[in-house]
């Protein structure tokens, strides 16, 4: 028997030198290395601005409060997401409205947005989640994508792409399109600091105000205030910010692992490639739905629904995988069966028929770059005799 993780992480790059370079600078937090990280971050998703934090969720934070959402605003969020893309909706005292998703790709639309919008015309803000490592339809030729939609109803969007890191729809990469994006360098993420994540922005406002808000609301940096000959205590308190600043250490890890970011998307690509080209007669599962092309996708996760044919319910595959050594995951239990939302906004699984349908019979396979042949094969053979035997 095989034993197959969910996730492994590849550190074959840079990874020690740089970490050695820093352990040695014998100054390990925020400095040149996080800054060279967000330079090189910007120069590749085609921003402006890129802000390293120590979490996705704080980018996120950062992001919503740097859009000026405030007490009592209420903002879209897609209800099949990881609930980082809405809680920080609830540190500002705001409210998430919850949106269904589209069943095959489980990304917002531009239909389910619109007529979101003719329901609650209040909405201002918007978190969109790029699932999976897929962008969602941010523009189209008819120029009737979620940004197109969003600029002209005035709605702020925040990115969320803590799975989409690298990838691009028509060319343009997640990260330089709308107004703010997060991405995660979590443990299981394309790239990984361990726990870190990235924003960035091409306004320059925005960016401004990141900064600030990332170090306390200090008007200086701490690399600023320990190298300059201004002394460093010399420095304004302009807002009650938050500690979200990168390490040098993690931001060294960081930098190793964007040097290899492509060789990482072109591994898991063709791990999905080879799930497309094996699974796919089989009636009783559907496959992930493809929106843009396969090089565009960050292919962070293969998440897999087992339909009305499958002989096995969900969790019953998950444990039978689980005996023969193959990891798995499901992404997500909707946000709307969560205690904490569920009951605080009276939501019913009911008004989101397609989230709630992917939840019903959706498992994510294991994907990441080095799967063997001789693994995928048998990650696809186990699944066949589990569909095929009588457990
Ligand atoms: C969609 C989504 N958003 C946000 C996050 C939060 O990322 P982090 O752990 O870096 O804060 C995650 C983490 O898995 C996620 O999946």
């Amino acid at each position: 028997m095989l034993k197959i993780p969910f996730a492994k992480v590849s550190c074959k790059g840079n990874e020690f030198d740089y970490l050695k370079e820093v352990i040695e600078s014998g100054w390990l937090t925020t400095a040149g290395k996080a800054q060279k990280f967000e330079e090189l971050f910007a120069q590749k998703v085609g921003a402006t601005y890129a802000c390293a934090v120590n979490s996705c969720t704080a980018a996120l934070h950062l992001g919503i409060e740097a859009l000026g959402v405030k007490d009592g605003d209420k903002v879209f969020v897609p209800s099949m997401t990881f609930t980082a893309s809405a809680e920080v909706v609830r540190y500002l005292g705001a409210d998430p409205v919850f949106l269904d998703v589209e069943y095959g790709t489980s990304l917002l639309t531009p239909a389910i947005l619109e007529a979101a919008i003719k329901k609650y015309p209040e909405v201002k803000y918007l978190v969109v989640v790029h699932f999976g490592g897929q962008s969602a339809e941010m523009t189209n030729d008819n120029q009737t994508g979620i940004l197109d939609v969003c600029r002209k109803h005035g709605i702020k969007i925040l990115e969320d792409a803590a799975h989409a890191f690298p990838a691009s729809v028509k060319g343009q990469m997640v990260g330089s399109m709308g107004d703010i994006t997060c991405f995660s360098f979590y443990a299981n993420k394309t790239i990984t600091t361990g726990e870190g994540g990235m924003l960035t922005t091409n306004d320059e406002a925005l960016y401004k105000r990141v900064k600030v808000m990332r170090l306390h609301g200090i008007n200086r940096d701490v690399w600023d205030r320990f190298t300059s000959d201004k002394p460093s205590w010399e420095y304004d308190v302009v807002a009650p910010g938050y500690k979200y600043n990168m390490p040098d250490v993690n931001a060294a890890i960081g930098l190793a692992q964007l040097e290899q970011a492509e060789i990482f998307r072109e591994g898991r690509m063709a791990v999905a490639q080879y799930y497309y080209d094996h699974l796919a007669d089989c009636d009783w599962l559907d496959l992930p739905v493809l929106k843009v092309a396969m090089s565009e996708h960050a292919w962070h996760l293969f998440p897999l629904v087992l339909n009305a044919q499958s002989r096995v319910s969900r969790n019953r595959f998950i444990e039978l995988m689980a005996e023969a050594g193959i990891g798995t995951s499901v992404h997500y239990k909707p946000l709307f069966h969560m205690t904490y939302y569920k009951e605080t906004y009276q939501l019913r699984a009911e008004d989101f028929p397609n989230a709630e349908r992917t939840w019903q019979g959706t498992v994510s396979l294991p994907i990441f770059p080095g799967l063997s042949e001789e693994e995928l094969d048998y990650i696809v053979k186990t699944i066949m005799r589990i569909q095929s035997s009588d457990e």
